[in-house]
């Protein structure tokens, strides 16, 4: 299909060339084969128009950018900087934050959003959760909730297109906090104080559009912006670390951005795990690419949390999705860059305990 789209620019770089243009076909069917399943014409129109970035847009760039500098880097790169938070009532947000924490949320009060996504380090499950272990939960890996709002679709199977309704699964279903939101409201409304909140928030005692807003207006607040890399791209040129800049030449070159890239490095389309080998044995084949934003903070990883280290998933990656079996220099060079995309928020640096 490139050649269609910009046959003239695609003959300039032969080595990345092939492979992005291997890459960009099996995206496209891939893209295809989930329009088809999914429907939905905004879904599709995003995926046209990020197939035409792709095909169009990053072979040119990466036979242009070998060595890049500050002045070239402003507006010509596959991932933008992670924005500040939208403006929001603040009084919502502290309220959503609150229910995110409060486990009267849940059905037998023991488990609060946080138990699962502690916003205080990563955003994800705690390594040593005994969460991890029990229940229908454990299918999946725990995602970070912060930049969540930034992915096109939630969740590894990118089955929720709203915030709104995943927030309602959350509470509900049995990976979640496994209480009915009806319940849940009546609950808040006995107490006395949620429910002054609520009034001072909302105007009225709480409901389920008023539960829902609150914790989705505090879940949109969740970014983190500020990352060394995102300095850079703004055009700190000291921001980066030989090495880590070398990283992020190797990410582009051997392809990795390919699948990971926009504001959330991932986060904006549907592949195949296990493209060329075999990656993850467990179901489901086709996943949203995951976000790579604050990724060597969120060990371990792939939706079966089987690679315990960022290089084992670096090198994973590598072979899995592009045929390519990675030296452990190039590993740690992308292993470092990937360090750079770690933000801040609250005034501390996502994964430290402030
Ligand atoms: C028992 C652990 C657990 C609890 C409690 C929990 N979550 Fe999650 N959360 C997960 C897991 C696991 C995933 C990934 C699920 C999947 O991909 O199917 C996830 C995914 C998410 C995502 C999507 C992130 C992304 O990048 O797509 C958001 C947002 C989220 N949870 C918010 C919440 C909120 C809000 C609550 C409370 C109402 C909550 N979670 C409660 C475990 C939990
Ligand atoms: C063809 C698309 C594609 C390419 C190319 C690709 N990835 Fe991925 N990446 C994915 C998908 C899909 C997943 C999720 C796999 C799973 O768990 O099912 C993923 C997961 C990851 C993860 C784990 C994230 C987490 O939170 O668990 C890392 C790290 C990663 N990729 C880095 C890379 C690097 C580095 C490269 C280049 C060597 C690369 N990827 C190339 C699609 C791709």
């Amino acid at each position: 299909m490139r050649w269609h789209i910009c046959s003239s620019k695609a003959t300039s770089s032969p080595d990345t060339n092939v492979w992005y243009g291997l890459l960009t076909t099996r995206m496209g069917l891939a893209a295809t084969r989930f329009s088809i399943a999914h429907g939905g014409s905004w879904g599709r129109l995003l995926l046209v128009v990020q197939l035409a970035v792709l095909v169009c847009g990053l072979p040119a760039r990466s036979s242009n950018s070998d060595v890049p500098n500050a002045v070239q880097v402003a507006g010509d790169e596959p991932i933008t900087p992670i924005p500040q938070p939208p403006a929001a009532d603040p009084l919502k947000v502290k309220l959503g934050e609150q229910l995110f924490n409060d486990p009267q949320l849940s059905r037998d009060g023991t488990r609060a959003c946080v138990a699962c996504h502690d916003t205080r380090t990563n955003g994800a499950k705690p390594p040593a959760s005994k969460l991890a272990q029990d229940g229908p939960e454990s299918a999946f890996d725990a995602l970070t909730v912060f930049n969540a709002t930034l992915n096109f679709r939630l969740n590894w199977e990118g089955n929720f297109r709203t915030l709104e309704s995943h927030t309602l699964s959350s509470l509900e279903s049995p990976g979640g906090l496994q209480s009915p939101v009806n319940d849940t409201v009546t609950k808040l409304a006995a107490d006395a104080r949620t429910r002054s909140e609520f009034l001072v928030a909302y105007g009225h005692n709480p409901d389920p559009p008023s539960l829902l807003d609150a914790i989705t207006v505090y879940e949109r607040s969740l970014l983190t912006p500020g990352s060394r890399f995102d300095l850079w791209l703004a055009g700190d040129t000291t921001a980066l670390s030989a090495q880590e800049l070398a990283g992020y030449q190797l990410f582009k070159s051997y392809g990795c951005v390919s699948c990971h890239q926009g504001v959330n490095v991932g986060g904006n389309l549907f592949e195949r795990q296990g493209v060329f080998h075999p990656l993850v044995a467990r179901k489901p084949e086709l996943v949203r690419v995951p976000s790579l934003r604050n990724v060597a903070t969120t060990p371990p990883y792939f939706h079966d949390g089987s690679a315990p280290t960022l290089e084992e998933a670096v090198r994973r990656m590598a072979f899995a999705q592009l045929n390519r079996t990675m030296p452990d220099r190039d590993i740690a060079a992308v292993a470092a860059f990937l360090g750079t995309l770690t933000g801040n928020y609250h005034g501390h640096r996502i994964g430290d305990a402030p």
